[in-house]
């Protein structure tokens, strides 16, 4: 079933000029996007390495397909919404979020009839109501124990503690304790600054790996990794699989820190510009409900986005539905009634904000798709 498409889920056929759509509208290069999705599967393939992308970044079931297609063993996803649609497209699904509220634990028992699902998790509350949930719908679910090795986001934080949640997901009913998962968060520096980084990492790793072993639970899976982090994920010691998301679009933030290159952005919210009265600036038509409100993230950058193609253009001020292009550094004096691409800082958030996505080739738009589990409730 890897990379099965149910037909519903093909990308619609399009064919119309860039100039044709309403602006603002997400357009995606899909010559990049594909070049994206080529890199992140022979680096699996050449490593050796379980690619288990995170579909947050793009929710589209079609994607995941391509990523099931070029070896992509499962997927990962952070909502019950998420869970249910790529039960669709593969039958392996992490869900790399605590499922604890009793809503969300339905849902996830319920997907479990139709995929191998996994869940990661860092309490003994969220073992007890997954394994409730489950044993209810009378299906089955694998655990992840998560551990934090320094994102200080979610994770137990000792070999102890996690010892323990291993215990208590092993002895449960109708869950399967499969090992342990942690998300590199913290590790925002360009790649070939990670040195330090990754060796501290190895070094935590190795005390929650050898408790584990020790104790007779050794961790069949070690599912990490992320974009900022994909290249050097081979030195992470023990590491069985990896979860990139933002790897398929790119953004500035990630290019900011180089862990991609700029003509690696796949993704841009077209805009039109709107009003240039206000001097040394110019107004456009995508704001927070199109771009985000996602503050820079990487060195030297401010604003909340830039301009393809006029980079040094940032979006520094935002409204709902106005974004301010500050032009004092450029010669370059876009006309009311232009056009531009805007290169989001965060596009997962951009993404989840767009009710459809456009396919462009050499500037025409040859497909559209919308973006189909936004929200969290199957609604
Ligand atoms: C648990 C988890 N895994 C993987 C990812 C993917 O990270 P990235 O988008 O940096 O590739 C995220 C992103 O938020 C995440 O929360």
């Amino acid at each position: 079933m890897a990379g099965a498409l149910p037909p519903e889920y093909e990308p619609e056929q399009e064919a119309r000029g860039l100039d044709e759509l309403l602006t603002p509208s997400a357009v995606v290069d899909l010559d990049r996007l594909e070049a994206n999705l080529d890199r992140l599967g022979a680096y699996a393939a050449e490593h050796q390495l379980r690619l288990r992308p995170h579909v947050k970044t793009h929710k589209t079931p079609w994607i995941a397909a391509e990523q099931l297609r070029l070896g992509a063993v499962g997927v990962a996803v952070a909502t019950p919404r998420e869970a249910a649609l790529m039960a669709e497209v593969t039958d392996d699904v992490l869900v790399a979020y605590p499922t604890v509220d009793r809503a969300r634990t339905r849902i996830v028992a319920d997907v479990a009839h139709r995929a191998e699902v996994t869940v990661a998790l860092d309490s003994e509350t969220a073992i007890r109501r997954l394994a409730n949930a489950v044993v209810d719908a009378r299906s089955e679910a694998g655990v992840l124990i998560e551990v934090d090795l320094g994102s200080r986001r979610c994770g137990v934080g000792t070999p102890e503690q996690a010892l323990a949640l291993a215990r208590t997901a092993s002895a449960a009913p109708a869950l399967s304790y499969r090992g342990i998962m942690f998300y590199p968060g913290h590790m925002r520096m360009p790649p070939s600054e990670q040195d330090d980084a990754i060796a501290a990492l190895n070094r935590e790793l190795a005390t929650f790996l050898d408790v584990l072993d020790a104790a007779g639970l050794p961790a069949e899976t070690v599912s990490g990794g992320s974009t900022p982090t994909w290249q050097r994920t081979h030195e992470m010691e023990g590491v069985t699989e990896f979860r990139p998301g933002t790897y398929v679009y790119n953004d500035r933030a990630t290019a900011g820190i180089g862990a991609c290159a700029r003509d690696d952005c796949a993704y841009t919210v077209l805009a039109t510009v709107i009003s240039t009265a206000v001097p040394d600036q110019a107004v456009i038509d995508a704001g927070t409900k199109a771009l985000s409100g996602d503050p820079a993230r990487a060195p030297g950058q401010q604003g909340y986005g830039s301009v393809l193609g006029h980079e040094e253009v940032e979006v520094v001020r935002k409204s709902e539905e106005h974004g301010i292009l500050d032009l004092s550094e450029t010669d370059w004096r876009p006309e009311v009634g232009e056009r531009v691409r805007i290169i989001p800082n965060h596009v997962c958030v951009s993404v989840n904000l767009q009710p459809r996505v456009y396919g462009v080739r050499d500037d025409r738009v040859v497909s559209s798709w919308p973006v189909l589990p936004r929200g969290w409730d199957l609604g």
